[in-house]
């Protein structure tokens, strides 16, 4: 049985205290959730460490929503691979569509990061998406493969197990977003896996983790990880209240 992620961030949400009302919550649920489910958090960086100790012992990861690439040095609000370890975390998203477009980080970018990540041995969780626009010309398999392949670029066969893919189609992510329906999700995951295939061959490629995110709820979440390359998926919304996370995490089980 194939091991199924089950994750969210939080984006620019919740305080410490809201952080911490929810973890207790979640603790009490977690128990109850299947070996087969990696479940995974990724909260602002002004609770990552308080999230992470209180998960701590749990079978339950966290990681942050972005790292600068650099050690250390004059970068201005920026927090460095060490910090992140420092804090608990193990895994580091990167190049989530919000950082794309409202911070102009770019593939350039996102490949330093990675290599910066699997430097000091965290995860890196990379989005790949495409636009409404990219969709309607019929280039969604061109835009994330572009992406995929430019952020693995310098990434050996061992590395690339410790990467996570999270194909995050723009148009279905937030309020007004559009969930991809199973099958097409399914058939952008299985073009993200022949990639793979061709770089790291298919004993490789069929470890890499390839998560789908946008618009996932308790209504499509089972139909999606059913998928043959999908596994697992990557929520916002659906999972920032505790009883919908631990929802979701159920459902995953079954
Ligand atoms: P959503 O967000 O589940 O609220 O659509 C997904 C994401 O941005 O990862």
């Amino acid at each position: 049985m194939k091991t199924v992620w089950v994750g969210t961030s939080w984006k620019m949400n919740k305080t410490l205290a809201e952080a911490q009302a929810f973890c207790q919550q979640l603790q009490q649920h977690l128990p109850c959730v299947p070996e087969t489910i990696q479940p995974f958090i990724i909260p602002p960086f002004t609770c990552v460490r308080e999230v992470s100790q209180i998960l701590a012992g749990s079978r339950c990861l966290t990681g942050v929503q972005n790292m600068h690439y650099a050690d250390q040095g004059a970068f201005t609000g920026e927090i460095s691979p060490p910090m992140v370890q420092e804090c608990g975390a193990r895994l580091v998203e990167l190049g989530h569509s919000e950082r794309r477009a409202y911070f102009a980080e770019s593939d350039l970018t996102i490949q330093k990061k990675v290599q910066a990540a699997l430097c000091h041995a965290l995860r890196p969780l990379v989005c790949v998406g495409d636009s409404a626009q990219e969709r309607a010309w019929g280039v969604s398999q061109e835009t994330v493969l572009r992406q995929m392949k430019i952020a693995l670029s310098g990434v050996t066969a061992q590395q690339v197990l410790q990467v996570i893919i999270a194909y995050e189609p723009i148009w279905a992510i937030g309020e007004g977003g559009e969930p991809a329906t199973p099958a097409e999700a399914q058939q952008i995951h299985a073009a993200l896996r022949s990639a793979l295939c061709e770089q790291y061959g298919a004993e490789i490629a069929q470890q890499v983790v390839l998560l789908y995110g946008g618009s996932v709820n308790a209504d499509n979440l089972q139909s999606l990880i059913q998928q043959q390359d999908i596994d697992g998926v990557f929520v916002g919304r659906a999972a920032w209240q505790p009883a919908g996370y631990c929802q979701l995490l159920t459902l995953a089980g079954h």
